[in-house]
């Protein structure tokens, strides 16, 4: 399904660049901090991404200069009963899931605050750009909350246990040459930059097999939570029902006979 008309929402702008959407949480007034209908509208035109047969990558990002996104919406925090709490938890949880286990791209472009569910978002992207001004946090326990939309969970697969649990336990922010040194992120770039950095990265993965991006995807983000037995059988799994695909002829061939390959996602 191509939906030549892009949907529109009222808390993100989405723009295309060929194959490559561009999704900005927009809420200027917060500094793009998700409140529930924000988050719905991600799971929304994530879900139309993940259908659409023309899209292979989906870059998120903050619209402005200042915030990526501030976190969870504090406003709607403050009124949460326990029941709520859990609720609101689940659903972001779910959201960031939608992002995580597309068999497409989804990249983060953090251009500036990515605290609390920011960074949480952030790291359900299968990578993450960073400009030179971002600044990340999870400060939940200085509100007197956890991180609950995966980050208790992710960022100790990203960074390690010890330094997962620094950074939850005291709230520290940290800026963008300590978050690429510890591997929060892949890399830094200018700000001016950000963007078409991320572009151009999203533009060299479209280049290679679609299938085996999906495959790639499924394998890694799959893997994770099974045991290593489990996750190389899955690997093997994966590489078998490539073996059927045109591409992986086409790959192979196009090998042989020295010349590029044309892949057609079959
Ligand atoms: N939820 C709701 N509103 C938020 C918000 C959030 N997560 N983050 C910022 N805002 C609002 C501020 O209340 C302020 O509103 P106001 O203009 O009505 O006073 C506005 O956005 C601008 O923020 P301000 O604090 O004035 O900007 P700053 O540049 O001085 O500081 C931050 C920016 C991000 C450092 C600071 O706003 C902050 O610490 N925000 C909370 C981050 C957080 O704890 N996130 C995790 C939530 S679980």
């Amino acid at each position: 399904m191509s939906t030549a008309i892009l949907p529109t929402y009222k808390n993100l702008t989405l723009e295309r660049r060929g194959p490559i959407t561009l999704l900005s949480v927009n809420r200027p007034d917060v500094l793009n901090a998700l409140n529930r209908e924000t988050l719905g509208e991600i799971e929304d035109c994530t879900r139309r991404f993940r259908e659409d047969d023309e899209q292979g990558a989906l870059i998120v990002t903050g619209a402005g200069e200042k915030s990526f996104i501030s976190g969870a919406d504090i406003n709607e925090l403050a009124v949460l009963d326990p029941r709520g709490a859990e609720e609101i938890s689940r659903f972001g949880q779910r959201v960031l899931d939608v992002l995580e286990q597309a068999p497409k791209l989804v990249i983060a472009a953090i251009n500036g605050y990515a605290f609390g569910g920011g960074c949480e978002l952030a790291l359900a992207c299968h990578m993450r750009l960073a400009s030179d001004n971002a600044v990340f946090g999870l400060p939940e326990v200085s509100l007197g909350i956890i991180p609950g939309y995966g980050g208790t969970q992710r960022l100790p697969r990203l960074v390690g246990p010890g330094r997962a649990l620094e950074l939850i336990l005291t709230g520290r922010r940290i800026k963008a040459d300590e978050a690429e040194r510890i591997g929060l992120v892949n890399r830094v770039v200018p700000r001016e930059q950000l963007l078409e950095e991320t572009v151009k990265l999203a533009q060299a993965i479209l280049k290679n097999g679609p299938l085996a991006v999906a495959a790639v995807l499924e394998s890694v983000t799959r893997g994770a939570g099974l045991t290593l037995p489990d996750a190389l059988r899955f690997e093997s799994g994966l590489f078998g029902i490539l073996a059927a695909s045109h591409d992986m002829h086409e790959g192979l061939k196009a090998f042989l006979e020295k010349r590029p390959a044309q892949f057609e996602g079959r």
